[in-house]
């Protein structure tokens, strides 16, 4: 894996530390060298390309970055990439199959909630972080995870309605 990073003309190319990290990622096993300050978001975004991981603050606020580690929801911006060694990674890229959408996206798709798109790919990993622990969530639970999600576009009304459309639809695959 290759990851350029900018030249501070400060540090020798042999002064920079490097690590050598495994995880898994959507279901595949890696392997990547990374400086210790990399950030676990730009090892996902620039390092495997998976831009469905979307950066909106990096200060740990908006949670557009919000990807899961080990099922538990992380803001990307917040974690190193060297902790994710010998963790399993999920993005959004992972939700859907070859040939079906996962229930969250076909909630967002049918309750409309989205405008811009920006924030829903956190929305999405934060709610099945939920849904995995939940499966029958009140409205009260879907508002209290998805309150480290800040959206600009759409008041939120029709998210918390998404994630309930997806929860309904999961019960009743299962039942
Ligand atoms: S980019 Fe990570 S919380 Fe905003
Ligand atoms: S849909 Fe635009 S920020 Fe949420």
């Amino acid at each position: 894996m290759t990851i350029v990073y900018e030249d501070r003309d400060d540090e020798a190319p042999s002064d920079i530390p490097v690590r050598r990290i495994k995880f898994t990622i959507n279901g595949q096993k890696k392997i990547a060298e990374v400086e210790p300050r990399l950030l676990l978001s730009h090892l996902i975004r620039q390092g495997l390309e998976l831009t469905g991981t979307h950066m909106g603050c990096d200060t740990t606020n908006c949670g557009a970055c919000t990807v899961l580690v080990d099922g538990r929801p992380v803001k990307s911006c917040t974690m190193l990439a060297v902790q994710a060694d010998g963790r399993k990674i999920e993005t959004v890229e992972g939700l859907a199959t070859a040939s079906e959408l996962h229930p969250l996206q076909e909630g967002f798709k049918e309750e409309h909630g989205l405008q811009c798109g920006f924030c829903t790919p956190g929305m999405m990993m934060a709610a099945k972080a939920l849904l995995d622990a939940n499966p029958d969530p009140s409205e009260e639970d879907v508002r209290w995870a998805l309150s480290g999600n800040l959206c600009r576009c759409t008041g939120y009304q029709n998210i918390v309605k998404s994630v309930l459309w997806a929860a309904d639809k999961l019960r009743e695959a299962q039942a």
